[in-house]
């Protein structure tokens, strides 16, 4: 029996990719901020443990990794993530750019370090990091700067933890879900969010260390720095 570890199960691709990894029978810790007002999530049936984790307070985080002490963790998905609403050069908010980086580039880093014992005791422990092909210097852009260096900050601390971690057996990726119909995606995205969170979970499922330090779509397709 796998045990998965979701942040930002609450809605999204986060609460995709707990339904469908609960119906493949798989044990899920589905954490949000809030789990008295995660309706959705606690309708879910299956294996599911549903805690509360604020990625950015090293408290809630620690807290979390406490009471999960013993726990073997095969996967942890870092999916929590923001888009800033004021990021363009004409409408600026800097309190909103820290808090990006806070959310998308730090927390990947907090919350795995904090699981590192609980990946290690799994045969076969990979880290998943949600970022974003918007994060890639190939494709940049000069819209929605925070998002853009946050997501890329994001990409340098997985490579940096894949380096430190390869030697401990523990597979880190950042993976770039597509454009994806949710709150984050709009209603115009490519994609729905069923077909993003099985492409994910499949690329996931397949991780090995030979993988590690990859950004990869989910198609499992390569994807530039
Ligand atoms: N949708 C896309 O097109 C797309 C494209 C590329 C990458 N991504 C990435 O994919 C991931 C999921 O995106 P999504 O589209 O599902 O976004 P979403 O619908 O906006 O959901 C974001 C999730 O992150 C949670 N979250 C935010 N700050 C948090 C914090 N401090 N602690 C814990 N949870 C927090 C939210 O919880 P609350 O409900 O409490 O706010 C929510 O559950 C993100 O990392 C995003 O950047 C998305």
């Amino acid at each position: 029996m796998q045990t998965y570890l979701i942040t930002g199960a609450n809605r999204g691709i986060g609460l995709e990719m707990t339904r469908q990894a609960l119906e493949l029978g798989l044990r899920v810790i589905a954490t949000c901020r809030d789990p008295s007002s995660a309706a959705e999530l606690a309708a879910l049936e299956g294996l599911l443990d549903i805690q509360a984790l604020d990625v950015t307070d090293q408290s809630s985080v620690d807290a979390l990794a406490a009471t999960l002490t013993g726990v073997a963790l095969d996967v942890l998905i870092n999916n929590a993530g923001v888009m800033a609403t004021h990021q363009s050069i004409d409408d600026m908010d800097y309190e909103e750019w820290m808090t990006s980086f806070a959310i998308n580039a730090i927390a990947p880093w907090r919350v795995s370090v904090a699981f590192e014992q609980h990946l290690k005791s799994s045969s076969r422990p990979r880290v998943a990091t949600l970022t974003s092909q918007m994060a890639s210097l190939k494709r940049a852009g000069s819209d929605r700067v925070a998002y853009r260096s946050s997501k890329a900050a994001a990409n340098m601390a997985m490579r940096t933890l894949a380096l430190e971690w390869q030697a401990k057996g523990i597979t880190v990726c950042s993976l770039h879900p597509g454009w994806v119909q949710t709150d984050m995606g709009g209603s115009n995205a490519a994609l729905g969010v069923v077909e993003s969170a099985s492409g994910l979970l499949e690329v996931i499922d397949g991780l090995s260390l030979k993988d590690t330090g990859r950004f990869l779509d989910y198609e499992g397709e390569r994807l530039p720095w």
